[in-house]
Formats: structure tokens, sequence, C-alpha cells
């Protein structure tokens, strides 16, 4: 027998109600903050995530599925989405329209990482980017928005995480610094980080390896070597989300895992998930398109891991999972006649906007009544030659056992069925 891939989740009817409420939540909260939805494709350019995210990431380093096609060129299925987006909004020159571009997206994203809970080969985001503002209130909305968001789902335990991470001045300062401490322990640390000792020092702080993290717990923070600039830009981030009354901790130790984070950064965390707690995570990015090809324009956005929330959602809301739809009616037949009758009927039931169904298993009366109790359906009629006859039929609320006689015109069928909803 062939199985799933590793790392890769098949999303079951009795769970997909619950993926299109968070979907739709998505979609709802983003046409409020005027966020327009962009599609792009599942693959990329190779080139475009190797300096989008990062050569010295984890993710290009180690995680991406990058593949040559038949035309030897070298594609690689998206990783995240914001490099694709940047990638979108230069190539469809978006920056000409009126400022900021708000773009939202749903998307599977690819990384070869090791499984475990909340953590998947294949999984799936909800993000948004905001191109072309620069302003500390661009960053209060876009976390405002990840904050509605998750309300809106009804999670609780949940904790805003943010830090400032400098812009490429104080930056430059500080990877210096960095460098300076990491050096101390070059004998301890993983060939991966001795490499990014000399590239990008700050990467050595969001290494997954235990002794690296360890040594990273001590290093210096970046948020007590912001310019003015940056360090103003944080204050008026913070005074922004006061103001809103969402409530945050910062947390110096936040440096995210691609590297073209700038200033603001931020994580929101859960307490009903396991190592895996991060359920949104995005911040600021100052050069990205301009390192994409661009005229120089910031960006500033989040992602958050639907599987994530799939996995909260169901432990904090249990009956959130049972979200199936039932059917309005259930058509019960008795013979060849009363079959092919019920699929007329049901057909222009359904096509007057009615959930109906009927047997294709030719189940004897008795088992065709205990299927339309396992399926649910609100409502059951039994139709025989004599109800053919009579045009009429009684309706059967499957709760209550009340029978009234109803007419088998489709049209007055379901203007009963609608009353009785
Ligand atoms: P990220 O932190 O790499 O950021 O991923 C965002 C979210 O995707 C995470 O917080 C987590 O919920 C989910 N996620 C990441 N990896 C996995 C995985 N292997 N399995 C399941 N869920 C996962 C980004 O991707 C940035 N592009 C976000 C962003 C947008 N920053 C600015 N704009």
């Amino acid at each position: 027998m062939i199985t799933k891939p590793r790392g890769t989740e098949d999303v079951l009817p009795k769970d997909s109600k619950l993926w299109q409420h968070i979907e739709e939540t998505a979609r709802g909260v983003c046409e409020r903050f005027g966020y327009k939805e962009i599609r792009t494709p599942v693959f990329e350019d190779t080139a475009l995530f190797q300096r989008g995210v990062g050569d010295t990431t984890d993710v290009v380093q180690k995680e991406m599925y990058t593949f040559e096609d038949k035309g030897g060129r070298s594609l690689t299925l998206k990783p995240e989405g914001t490099a694709t987006l940047v990638r979108s909004y230069i190539e469809n020159s978006l920056y000409a329209n009126p400022q900021p571009t708000k773009l939202s997206y749903i998307i599977p994203c690819f990384r070869y990482e090791k499984p475990q809970s909340g953590r998947l080969r294949e999984f799936h985001q909800f993000g948004i980017e905001c191109f072309g503002a620069e302003s500390p209130a661009t960053d209060a909305e876009v976390i405002s928005l990840a904050h509605m968001f998750l309300k809106e789902l009804g999670l609780t335990g949940i904790q805003l995480n943010i830090n400032s991470i400098g812009c490429a001045v104080c930056k430059k300062e500080y990877n210096e610094k960095l460098r300076n401490y990491f050096e101390g322990y070059k004998d301890r640390l993983c060939p991966t980080c001795l490499e990014r000792l000399e590239k990008n020092p700050m990467r050595i702080i969001d290494c997954k390896s235990e002794i690296c993290s360890e040594i990273a717990k001590t290093a210096p923070k970046m948020i007590d070597y912001l310019c003015d600039d940056c360090s103003g830009h944080f204050e008026s981030v913070k005074e922004r989300l006061d103001n809103m009354g969402i409530d945050y901790v910062i947390n110096p130790d936040i440096v995210r895992g691609l590297d073209y984070y700038t200033k603001t950064v931020f994580e929101f965390v859960s307490d009903a998930l396991g190592a895996q707690s991060t359920v949104c995570g995005g911040g600021r990015y100052s050069g990205l398109v301009e390192e994409l090809g661009g005229k120089p324009a910031d960006g500033i956005g989040f992602a958050a891991g639907l599987e994530r929330l799939v996995l909260v959602i169901k432990k904090q809301q249990p009956d959130a999972c049972s979200l199936e739809t039932a059917s309005d009616l259930f058509v019960a037949t008795m013979g060849d006649e009363a079959e092919k009758f019920a699929q007329k009927l049901i057909f222009e039931l359904r096509n007057l906007g009615v959930s109906a169904e009927q047997d294709l298993c030719g189940r004897s009366l008795k088992a065709q009544m205990k299927y339309a109790d396992k399926l649910g359906a609100r409502n059951s009629i039994v139709i025989g030659d004599d109800e053919i006859v009579a045009q009429t039929a009684k309706l059967k609320n499957m709760k209550t056992g009340e029978a009234v006689d109803i007419s088998l015109h489709a049209e007055v069928l379901a203007k009963k069925l609608e009353e009785v909803r």
C-alpha cells in the first residue's frame, strides 16, 4: 500500500469544516482591514528564496524542496510566502498603485523539517504583506489584524511577543558585538553556526541545536543596540498597541528564522501547544524589495500556521470539530420507479438550494432510514407508488418523529423545509 509522504497530512471531511471556518475568518478580517487576496505559484525560481530568505537560514540551507524541471531550471516549492509576494509586487508593478499595497494569501508551504506535532513538511499559512509604508502605524495595524484574527477564532492563552532587531545601520554594530561574543565559544558551536559566525552571527541565536541555543542565551541583545530611528519606531509601535488595548510582552530573544527582517518582529505563541507553540510570526523587512530587484519599498507582514491553529482549536473548543453540515432532507424510496422519481425531485430541490440525499447503494427501506439517521438528516420522506400517484408524502422530523403531509412538488417542499429549518 502506498501511504502519504512523511510530514504531510490529509484533512478529512470531519475536519474540513473547521479549516473552512479558519479560512473564512481570515478572509473576513482581511476584508475589514483592506487586504486583498493574491494567488501565486506553488513553485518559484530557487534563486528567489536563496536571495530573499537568506542563504544562511535553516530554511535555505537544509529545508527546501528543490528540483530541476525537464528544462533544466532549478525550482523550489515555496517554503514561505513573503519572498514570492515581493517578487509578484515587483513583477506586476503593484507599486504603481496608491500605496500601501495590502495583500493576503492562504498557501501551502514546504519545508524538509523533522516532523512532529505542529511541525510538518507540507503545511499551510494564512499571511498578509503590506508594501510601501514605513510608518509605525503600519506595524501596529498589521499586528492588530493578527490579534483580531486569533481572537475571532476564540483562541485563549495566546501571548504576543514583540522585539526590534534594528536596521542595516545598527545591525552592523550589533553583529560585531555578537561575533566577538560567539568567538569565545568557537570550539562548541555546531558546524553550521561556525559558518554563520563569519557570514551572519545573528542566525546562531536561532539555531535549533541544544548547545548553540544554550550559548545564545547570554549573548548581547539587539534591543540594547538600536539606533535612534529604530528605537523611536519601536516606542511608537508599542504606544499604538497600548492605545488599541493589545497586550504584549517585549521579548529580546525573538530574532525570527528568516534573514529579511528589520525593526519590528513579533510572534503569537499558544500555551496549548508543546514545542511548536508559535501560531503566527512576522515582522518588518526594509531591504527585501530592493534586494529582489525592485525600487526601495518597505514591507511588513505575518503568517499563521493553519495546522497549528487547528491543533489549538481542537484542544480548546472540541465542539468546533463537529461542524459537519447535516442534510435538510433524506428521501427514502420503495421500488425502482420511486427511486427514479426521488432522484429527479432531489435534483430539483438541490437546484432550489436544499441539501437533500438519497440512498445510492440499494439499501432496504429499514437500512435507508438507519443511513438517514447516520447522515444526521433533519427530515425524511418515504416515497412509494402510492405517494407518486397522490403527489404527497409524510414529511417526518427525524428528531421529534412528528410528521405532516407535504406536496411532492419541489417548490412547495423546499418552502416547507425552509420554514422548519
Ligand atoms: P515563519 O515563522 O517561518 O514565518 O512561519 C510562520 C508560521 O508558519 C509559524 O509561526 C508557524 O505557525 C507556521 N509554520 C512554520 N513552519 C511550519 C512547519 N514546518 N509546520 C507547520 N507550521 C509551520 C514566515 O514564513 C514568514 N514568511 C512570515 C512573514 C510574513 N513575515 C513577514 N511576512
